[in-house]
Formats: structure tokens, sequence, C-alpha cells
């Protein structure tokens, strides 16, 4: 692996712990202005100082991030479809150039393994992967799940594998039961989706039971911009991943700081009060 991957890949997952927080606010490019990311730059600028790494969209990133801001971008550069439609039928949105033009730390892209697009899905992250390769760019393979498919250890260790196979650097996928054998069966880095909105003392206890058994971080939204408390929630978050706190006393931080002045001062200012 050349310099500049390697680098690109130690500013995704921080050395000094090999895990990472990843907030995820890529959502609207399928779902539109879904709740908590409405106004994109409102959620996300009281938030860049406690993530690791930012995923999102390059309209999103053009237009409601700072280019002053030091925090490293995974850009997703899958798309084209809508929650109306037929979600697997992704396709590449961004270019290469375009990604190194913005100075990018990785791409992101969806595959859909089991579904009737899963070839062209898996052949669009091999030829992502060829194009990094030629730039020095990593790429995150992010393992979509079909409504109708089971979120199992049998699923994802499979589409899991296969992105690792083709040569995802980094591997995003869902926390389920027997989650250690999802790892075991993936030789790079897996993060974990949040998914769907938890109480936060779930959501802290599902980040503690995947970097207990060998995830490498989070990629989270939901669970962090949709908390009451977004700023709260993702410092919780990092003492969990980064310092492996245990998820009750996660939550009595996140407790404690929702109810710190400063914090009520950025909810206030969220609420544009
Ligand atoms: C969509 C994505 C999202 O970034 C991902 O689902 C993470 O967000 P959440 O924690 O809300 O599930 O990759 O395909």
């Amino acid at each position: 692996m050349d310099w500049g991957m390697k680098n690109r890949l130690s500013r995704i997952i921080r050395p000094e712990t090999g895990k990472t927080v990843m907030l995820a606010v890529d959502h609207g490019y399928f779902l539109g202005p879904t709740t908590g990311l409405e106004e994109p730059e409102k959620t996300i600028s009281p938030l860049l100082p406690y993530a690791d790494t930012l995923m999102l969209t390059r309209g999103v990133l053009r237009s409601c991030v700072d280019p002053g801001t030091n925090v490293p971008i995974v850009l997703r550069v899958s798309g084209g479809t809508s929650i109306l439609g037929n979600l697997a039928d992704e396709g590449t949105t961004v270019s290469m150039k375009d990604a190194v033009r913005l100075n990018t730390a990785g791409v992101a892209l969806s595959i859909f393994v089991g579904s009737e697009l899963e070839r062209k899905t898996l052949l669009a992250l091999a030829d992502l992967i060829n194009e990094g390769t030629e730039v020095g760019m990593p790429v995150l393979a992010v393992t979509a799940v079909g409504k109708d498919m089971v979120r199992d250890a049998r699923y994802l260790g499979l589409a899991c594998r296969i992105a690792a196979e083709l040569g995802a650097h980094i591997v995003k996928t869902y926390y389920c039961e027997g989650f250690e054998s999802v790892v075991r069966g993936c030789p790079v880095p897996v993060v974990i989706a949040g998914g769907k909105k938890i109480p936060e003392r779930d959501a802290l206890e599902l980040s503690y039971n995947a970097i207990t058994r060998g995830a490498a971080g989070v990629d989270m939204g939901r669970n962090i911009f949709q908390s009451d408390n977004p700023v709260a929630m993702i410092q919780a978050v990092r003492e969990v991943v980064h310092n492996n706190m245990k998820p009750d006393k996660a939550f009595d931080l996140y407790k404690t700081l929702s109810s710190s002045s400063e914090i009520k001062g950025r909810r206030a200012a969220k609420a544009g009060k």
C-alpha cells in the first residue's frame, strides 16, 4: 500500500486507538430532508469537533461544510435512487477526480448483496477500488440490506467478506448477534452503522458490544443527530469507541453533558432560539 493510501486511512481510523467515530450525515441522498438533517449545516457544525470523520455527499459538503475545517471527509459516491424507487439500482455519482479535488480521505459506495442488482453494485465497487488505487484513495463499502433480507451474521458476514475480497479498505455493516464472526471473516476494519433511532442507553450499548466484539468503530448517524442531545451523545459514543467506556458509565456521561450549560446553549442555538 502506498504512502498516500496509508496516510488517508490513518486520517479515517485514528492511529492512537485503531478506532474511529465517523459521523454519518449522508442520509439525504436517498431519504431527502430526513429528521434531524433538514438543515445539514446546523446539525453538522456543533458535532464537528467530536467527529473523527464526516461521511456525506458532495452537495452537502460543498454547501454546508466550511472548507477551513480539518475534519477528514469520507465522500458518499453512490446514489441516483430514492426511497420511492429501487434503492439497489444505485450508480456512481462522483468521479474519482472530483473526490481528489475535494481533498477527501476516502470514498464510500453501497453494495446490495443478494439483490437482483448484486452483480452491478459489486462491479461498481470493484471499479471504484481500481480508480481509488490509482490515486491512493481508500474505499469504504457499505453493506446495504434490502427490506426483505435478514441482518444476521451469515448474511452480513457474506456481504462484508465479498467487499473485502474485492479490495475495500473498510467495510461498514450492521451489528448483529454473532458479530464477532462477521469481524473474524473480514480481513479489513469493520465499522457499524447505528441504524434507526433507539434510546441513547441502547445505542451506547450497541456501540460497546460492537467495539468489544472487534469493530474498528462506528459510522453513526441517526442515533447521534436525532438524539435529544446530539453533542452529548457523540461525546459519549467517543468514550465507548476510543476508551472502551461501559454503557452505563457512558450513559451517565451523556446525562451529565446534557445538563451542562454549554450543551444547553448549543441546543438552543440549534433550535434557533
Ligand atoms: C446509508 C448510510 C448511512 O450513512 C448509515 O445508515 C449510517 O447512518 P445510521 O447510523 O443512521 O444508520 O450509509 O446507506
